[in-house]
Order: structure tokens, then sequence, then C-alpha cells
């Protein structure tokens, strides 16, 4: 007797072809069901704390060493532009060195049997590397450098890290790091909300949910049943999440693959 499921199947009364028949319909039917289920994973810098790259809020992180309206802002663009250049240039050189930990890797595992999406506060690429493919970064991406006029000119940084002071785009503007600094509008941030909405499941990590509007996505969900998850060894702000929320307070190379094993019986079952 085999059973899958509640479904017990038993070869005695079946021909040999018709029980290999049914049993490979079970398993297709079960994978299918899994297939359409919509995972959405909302990160943020602590999903990269476990690869080496400083959060926002470490006390003696890359943050620590600069003021905000020094490196990340309009003012500072136009008024310190060699310094703001500096400092991504440091942030994408030093981000070449990092790699994909297994909390990346986890996410991106689970495209295998669902559909996924990520949607990252996170200017890295290690989503990506991991091998997501379908990312949407709120608030821009390092390894990218957009024309100063026209927000649609995106350039990819092939070759190494820097940004010279004077490069151009094809409209004859200077570049800037395709980054959004604070002050400025979130443009991806309708995108993500459509994202988040259509989501059966929410995984949120590595984020302190103080970064606003990137915070609120969380109230974006289709109804008050999306079960929500949370990897984090900190405490974010969670008081007005009303949906079941689970916390796992862990770092995110340990909660992350737990969690995803979890989901993957679950979702099997
Ligand atoms: N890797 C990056 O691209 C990067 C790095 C630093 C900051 N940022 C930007 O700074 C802003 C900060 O907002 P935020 O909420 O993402 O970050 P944050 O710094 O405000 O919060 C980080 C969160 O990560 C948690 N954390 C710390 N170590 C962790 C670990 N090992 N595993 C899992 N979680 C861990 C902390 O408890 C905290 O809740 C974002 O807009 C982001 O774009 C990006």
């Amino acid at each position: 007797m085999l059973y899958l499921g509640n479904v017990a199947f038993t070869s005695r009364f079946l021909s040999e072809q018709a029980y290999n028949t049914q049993k490979k319909l079970y398993i297709w039917e079960k994978f299918m069901t899994m297939a359409k289920k919509k995972i959405v994973v909302f990160t943020g810098a602590g999903v990269s704390a476990d690869s080496g790259i400083a959060t926002f809020r470490d006390a003696d992180g890359l943050w620590a060493n600069y003021r905000i309206e020094e490196v990340c802002t309009p003012e500072a663009l136009k008024n310190n532009r060699a310094k703001v250049i500096e400092f991504y240039n440091l942030r994408r050189k030093e981000s070449l060195t990092k790699r994909p930990n297994a909390g990346h890797l986890a996410i991106a595992s689970m495209q295998e049997w669902v559909d996924v999406v990520v949607v990252t506060q996170n200017v890295d690429n290690l989503h990506e590397q991991a091998g997501s493919s379908r990312v949407v970064h709120l608030h821009g991406e390092l390894m990218k450098l957009r024309s100063e006029r026209n927000p649609d000119l995106i350039y990819d940084i092939n070759d190494g890290w820097e940004q010279s002071l004077d490069e151009r785009g094809e409209d004859g503007a200077l570049l800037r790091p395709h980054i959004v600094f604070f002050g400025e509008s979130v443009p991806m941030f309708d995108t993500a909300c459509k994202i988040v909405a259509n989501a059966d499941i929410l995984i949120v990590v590595g984020t302190s949910l103080a970064v606003y509007p990137a915070a609120a996505l969380v109230y974006y969900v289709r109804d008050r049943q999306v079960p929500i998850y949370l990897v984090d060894p900190g405490n974010p702000d969670t008081a007005m999440i009303r949906n079941p929320l689970t916390h796992i307070k862990e770092r995110g190379a340990v909660g992350v693959p737990q969690l995803v094993e979890q989901l993957r019986h679950e979702l099997a079952e």
C-alpha cells in the first residue's frame, strides 16, 4: 500500500500501469498546486549582513563613518559630487568581494517549486548572484549608473567598480549612481505594492521596517489571512502588522534556510 497524502493506492487493485499513472498524476497535481503559490520575499540590509555587508544601523557599519546628508542626498550630489561618487565607488569595490550567503541561496532555491518574487531594499546584487531571477530593487542598484537628466537612461558598470567624475550618458548629461537618495521618490514602489498584493505568503528578512515608504510594503498584502514570516535577529517594528506573524529570531543565513525547508514540507502536504 502506498500512501500519498490522504490517498491510498494499492497495486493489488490496480494494474501496475494504472498505478504508476495515478502516482504520476498525483505528484504532478501536487507540483502544480505548489507552483501556483506566490511567495514574495521582502529583504533589507540584514539579508546581506551574513555576507559581510554592514547594515544601515550597525554601530560599526559603513554608515558610522558618514553622515547621510554627506553622501546620500540629492543636495550632496549637487554640492559635493566628488565625495558622493567616491563613497559609491568604495561601496562598489567592496561589494565585488562579497558572495551570497545561505539565506540568499535558500530564497533562490524556492523558485524550483513556487512562484517567487524578491523585493529588496538592498543595492547589492547578491540575490541575483544567488540565482534569483525576479528581483525588484526599490532603492536602486550599486552596479548601475544613470543619467542625471533622464532617469530612464541606465547603464551597467561592466568593468570593475569605478565611476569617473566626468562620465556622461548618451544624452550628454553627467552620470550618477543608480541609487535612490534620501528625499527622492521611490519609482519602483508602486510595482512592489502590486507584487506584494499578489502574495499568498510574505517573507520579510533583515529589515528594521524603519525606512519609508519601503517599510509600508508589509501593509499591502491582499487580506488579513496572508501569513507573514519575519527572519531577523533584532526587533523590527511590527506593531501595526495585523496578519498572522511568525518572527524567527535568527540570522538570515540560519533562519531563512530553516523557514524555506518548513514551507516546502507544509506546501507539499
Ligand atoms: N546591502 C545593501 O545593499 C545595504 C546595506 C546597508 C544599507 N542599505 C540600505 O539602507 C536602508 C536601511 O534599511 P534596512 O531596513 O534594510 O536596514 P537597517 O539597517 O535599518 O536594518 C537592518 C536589519 O537587519 C537585521 N539584521 C542584522 N543582522 C542580521 C543578520 N545577520 N541576518 C538578518 N537580519 C539581520 C537588524 O536586526 C535590522 O532589523 C535600506 O534602504 C537599504 O537600501 C543597503
